[in-house]
């Protein structure tokens, strides 16, 4: 009888957790570890940590999980889902201790056993009540919110840092103010995402054309 209450317990426990697993944001001081995913609430993106094909090196994407958006169904091996965007392309992490986290002092990082990979930083220290939600658009972003749950602002999105695919929402360009740029670049191989060679963007030039540099 007591094994089988613990027995009960324990799968309690468990459903409980894949249950929180299934939502589509964390708040500050929740964390998406390895073998966890957040899911966009019309099921259409989720996020999870993956290995590319052959790969044992581990990568923080966004997929999504409808089949006719697969274009590269054979690019990762195993048949998964090619992914639309990647948090850490140029700094894998070679085990599985990565978690995503909003940290106490509001960055945004995905800690891992050997250090930090840090998305964003410059959290204002007023910016309280954050929470990092994945959208319905593929969009990854981190808000603040007010005190009755709208939406102050948003402080940092992953449509402002494309991997190698343009999704709908998504812009390619130059702020001129900041110098910051938009554009799609390669992966190295299928199975590294690492910035490749190719990059496709607004002319650095300012002559206001699309190229492949
Ligand atoms: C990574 O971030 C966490 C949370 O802020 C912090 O506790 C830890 O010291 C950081 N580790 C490194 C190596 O910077
Ligand atoms: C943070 O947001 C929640 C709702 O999402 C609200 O209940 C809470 O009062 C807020 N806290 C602060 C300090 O604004
Ligand atoms: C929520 O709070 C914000 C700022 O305090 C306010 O601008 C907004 O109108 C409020 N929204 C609702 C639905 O009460
Ligand atoms: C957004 O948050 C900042 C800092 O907490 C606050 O000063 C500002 O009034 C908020 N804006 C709205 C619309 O509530
Ligand atoms: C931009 O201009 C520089 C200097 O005129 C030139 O060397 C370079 O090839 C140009 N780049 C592109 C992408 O046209």
């Amino acid at each position: 009888m007591a094994t089988y209450r613990i027995l009960i317990a324990f799968i309690l426990v468990l459903s409980c957790h894949f249950l929180r697993a299934d939502f589509n944001s964390i708040l500050k001081g929740e964390s998406l570890a390895d073998y966890q995913q957040l899911v966009s609430a019309n099921g259409f993106f989720k996020m999870q940590f993956f290995s590319p094909g052959k790969s044992r090196n581990r990568y923080l994407g966004i997929f999504s999980t409808r089949p006719s958006l697969d274009l590269y169904s054979d690019v990762n091996g195993g048949g998964d889902e090619k992914a639309l965007w990647i948090a850490n392309r140029d700094d894998p992490i070679t085990d599985t201790s990565g978690s995503l986290m909003i940290a106490p002092d509001g960055r945004l990082i995905i800690s891992h056993k050997e250090g930090n990979v840090t998305l964003f930083s410059a959290t204002p220290t007023t910016a309280t009540n954050l929470t990092a939600i994945l959208l319905d658009n593929g969009n990854f972003v981190l808000r603040e919110l007010n005190t009755n749950s709208s939406v102050n602002r948003t402080l940092w999105q992953s449509f402002d840092y494309p991997t190698d695919t343009l999704l709908p929402g998504m812009k390619l360009g130059i702020n001129l103010r900041t110098g910051h740029k938009w554009s799609l670049t390669s992966w190295v191989n299928d199975q590294a995402p690492a910035s490749g060679s190719f990059t496709f963007g607004l002319d650095p030039n300012g002559t206001n054309q699309l190229m492949i540099l």
